[in-house]
């Protein structure tokens, strides 16, 4: 089995949340093309809907937001699987001093909320939880801008208070252990909000009225590429395009990691868009050599970390992955769904409170592999498939549809 083409790919998921967030709070009529079509994104778009917000999908002209101002939604705002939707939408909401109450799915109600309530009730916000889970009830409450030191790296938790200090007085000073994605400071210094960024600090001072509208056509998600970046690299005499993909640094650590094991990836910048870098990405097998993935690097990588432990079987040698605790808050604990999965599968893999050890290569064996409901699982033990004679059996296929609904469509047209 080997991969060969050019693949483009749906909106980025981070972005996508975010551009439909940034044109709710403009002045008219926002145009967002090549938004991600997962199913994240479209809770995202429900809740805003229900608090006033007019948004019409159109096959053909894109995703189009009239901007207003927001009200208390009637009904509870069900946030489905996204934990992105959830926490960006608590602090924007607290911001502007609406009532709501936030539900989710399962997997969605077993995730820490307090991450961003804690900060958010240091700025004056009213709010009952479920033991600092969902659901989360948040009441009109004035806000003031404070300074906060986070011990995690999430970029929820930045966004969250950013967008909860768009409408107080006072400067917000944000400090983070190690950089994690910036979507949304970049979104608001292209609005020209008074932002500044220096070695993990964040100060930003509101100028906001409101925003103009914008069109944008959103580059294409790199975490949603990855999967197909890790079939290039672990298929003799795979050679595969990603093209237009967002090339944010916060973002390409999965390639640039790539790289370092040896496989041949060449990244090539194109085009900016509302202060986010595009570009092509080209990636050829090469025989892969092992990694040490660190506290610091991990942000960069968070949601690549699934895929990243299957190529980590077919590199010869030890493979550690450390300070990764995060991903045992995702939409499942990530660290037990790979090493459970991979050990199924004969991999020799050790799993640690906050990563895993993984000695190869391994030629790897097919089993029946718990998704836990969660598309990044399915969707790496998907691709391990194509290493296998007989095939992995998944219990849950649909899932791949909260970030990637063409994940197979676009992998079978591009195996032989
Ligand atoms: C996201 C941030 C990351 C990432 C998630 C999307 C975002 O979470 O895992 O898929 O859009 O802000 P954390 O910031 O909580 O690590």
């Amino acid at each position: 089995m080997k991969i060969n083409g050019s693949i483009t790919f749906p909106g980025d998921k981070s972005i996508s949340h975010r551009a439909i967030i940034f044109a709710s709070l403009c002045n008219g009529k926002s145009i967002i093309k090549n938004l991600s079509d997962g199913k994240d994104v479209q809770s995202t778009i429900k809740c805003l809907q229900q608090c006033g917000i007019k948004i019409e999908q159109h096959k053909n002209i894109g995703t189009i937001v009239y901007g207003s101002e927001l009200k208390d939604p009637k009904e509870k705002l069900d946030c489905g699987n996204s934990g992105t939707t959830t926490r960006l939408l608590i602090g924007l909401l607290a911001g502007k001093g609406i009532n709501a109450t936030f539900i989710g799915d399962k997997s969605l109600s077993k995730r820490p909320m307090n991450r961003v309530l804690i900060p958010l009730k240091k700025m004056g916000l009213n709010y009952n939880s479920n033991n600092g889970k969902l659901p989360v009830k948040i009441y009109k409450s004035i806000l003031s801008n404070e300074s906060h030191v986070l011990e995690i790296s999430s970029a929820q938790i930045k966004s969250a208070i950013l967008l909860a200090s768009l409408n107080s007085k006072g400067v917000t000073l944000i400090s983070e252990p190690n950089k994690s994605r910036d979507h949304t400071e970049i979104l608001l210094k292209y609005f020209g909000s008074n932002i500044s960024l220096k070695n993990r600090k964040i100060t930003f001072e509101k100028v906001y009225e409101r925003f103009k509208p914008f069109n944008i056509k959103i580059p294409g998600d790199p975490s949603s590429a990855s999967f197909f970046g890790a079939a290039a690299a672990i298929l003799p005499n795979s050679k595969l395009h990603l093209k237009s993909i967002l090339l944010n640094p916060t973002r390409i650590g999965f390639f640039e990691i790539l790289s370092t094991m040896g496989a041949k990836v060449s990244i090539k910048k194109k085009s900016t868009i509302l202060g986010e870098v595009i570009g092509d990405i080209t990636i050829q097998y090469f025989q892969l050599r092992p990694i040490n993935i660190r506290k610091s690097q991990i942000p960069t990588v968070i949601d690549e970390i699934p895929i990243l432990a299957l190529i980590a079987t077919q590199a010869k040698g030890r493979t550690v992955v450390s300070g990764a605790n995060e991903l045992r808050y995702k939409e499942c604990d990530r660290i037990h769904a790979i090493c459970t999965n991979l050990k199924n599968m004969g991999a020799n893999i050790t799993e640690k409170d906050d990563g895993f050890i993984i000695i190869g290569p391994t030629k790897l064996k097919a089993t029946n592999i718990k998704t836990y409901d969660d598309h990044r699982i399915a969707m790496s033990f998907t691709i391990a498939n194509l290493l296998l004679g007989k095939q992995n059996k998944l219990d849950n296929l649909d899932c791949v549809s909260i970030s990637y609904p063409n994940f197979y469509k676009i992998l079978n047209s591009i195996s032989s």
